[in-house]
């Protein structure tokens, strides 16, 4: 956390930077470490922050007690993002979390009873022991919990990782998928992302937004990813190595600009936030008409949206892959 302090004023004074728009505190998980560790970062930010900006904590519902999510608003912290991933215990139990169904549905209603009116719950689908009656239960206990926002991740299998090669974890299910977006659909949670729905456009992640209108952002701490005026930064994932020299970063990647337009198309089709047709060539605006013949895509004051976004990787990839 020193570490972390140290990177953060020199990025600030090195980018400088005037004023945040929003702070995402991620990881890993925010809710393993004390909240104390917190306090000098909070009073770094205060310059370049004010009662307006959004700032949300990721928490575990095992480590995020009723006093760090206490102390986490009162350093002004004013949206939590809890890593739930199912309310069914045997879910849980195959997914190696260290929370049950009721630790899950305290920590919501705990940051509630503390003044959070911003409250996102994360889901994992495309699980092995995922059936139709169990993601429905796991969805008629969100239908009763106070969030207005809910991201549902399909499962991915990382190298490196537990889960990585194991058969039987993961199985792949659009139609499950389709059903969870149409249900959150029902409850009234709208989609503005593959994997985000929100109760209404005050209750959209900004920070997130910001990532997919491609703004510049901080990355801060051991394995953080910053990107600034097209440079992307990568800090030391070694943690021994990022607390010696915080500053030094593990490799930096200048953008090209196919690489932007590639990441662009992918972030805005994946997003209700869509794509800017004056950045594209005429062979790529050929394609974009045929997509558009072919209700694939909308287009809309020189911009062109997903009809679907479970599609937007393929249309993304037809269109730029003259890059
Ligand atoms: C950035 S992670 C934060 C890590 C989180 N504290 C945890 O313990 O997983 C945010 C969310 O990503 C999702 N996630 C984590 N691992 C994943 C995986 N392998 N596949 C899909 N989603 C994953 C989970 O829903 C998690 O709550």
């Amino acid at each position: 956390m020193d570490a972390l302090y140290k990177q953060l004023k020199y990025e600030l004074e090195n980018n400088n930077i005037k004023k945040l728009e929003s702070v995402f505190i991620g990881g890993g998980t925010p809710s393993c470490v004390d909240t104390k560790y917190y306090k000098p970062i909070f009073d770094l930010l205060k310059d370049y922050i004010d009662d307006s900006i959004e700032i949300t904590t990721e928490a575990n519902p095992n480590s995020a007690t009723f006093e760090w999510l206490q102390n986490m608003y009162a350093y002004g912290v004013n949206r939590v993002s809890f890593g739930v991933q199912s309310f069914d215990n045997e879910k849980l139990e195959f997914l190696a979390r260290n929370h049950n169904k009721n630790h899950a549905i305290d920590a919501v209603m705990n940051a509630q009873k503390i003044g959070f009116e911003r409250i996102n719950c994360d889901i994992i689908y495309d699980t092995f022991v995922d059936t139709k009656a169990l993601i429905n239960n796991d969805l008629e206990v969100i239908k009763t919990l106070p969030i207005d926002h809910i991201s549902v991740y399909s499962l991915t299998l990382e190298e490196g990782t537990k889960f990585y090669n194991k058969s039987e974890v993961k199985v792949e299910d659009e139609d499950m998928a389709r059903h969870i977006f149409e249900k959150l659909t029902d409850f009234g949670f709208k989609q503005y992302e593959i994997s985000n729905f929100a109760k209404d456009k005050n209750s959209q992640c900004k920070h997130n937004i910001g990532y997919w209108k491609y703004e510049n952002y901080l990355g801060i701490g051991s394995g953080a990813v910053g990107c600034f005026d097209n440079k992307r930064t990568y800090t030391n994932k070694d943690v021994q190595k990022y607390i010696v020299n915080p500053i030094e970063y593990e490799s930096i990647e200048n953008l090209s600009d196919d690489d932007i337009l590639i990441e662009k198309t992918l972030l805005g089709l994946r997003s209700t936030i869509g794509c800017d047709l004056n950045l594209y060539n005429n062979t790529q605006l050929e394609k974009i008409k045929i997509l558009e013949e072919n209700k694939k895509i909308l287009i809309k004051d020189f911009r062109f949206y997903s009809y679907d976004f479970m599609l937007a990787d393929e249309v993304s990839l037809f269109i730029v892959d003259d890059i």
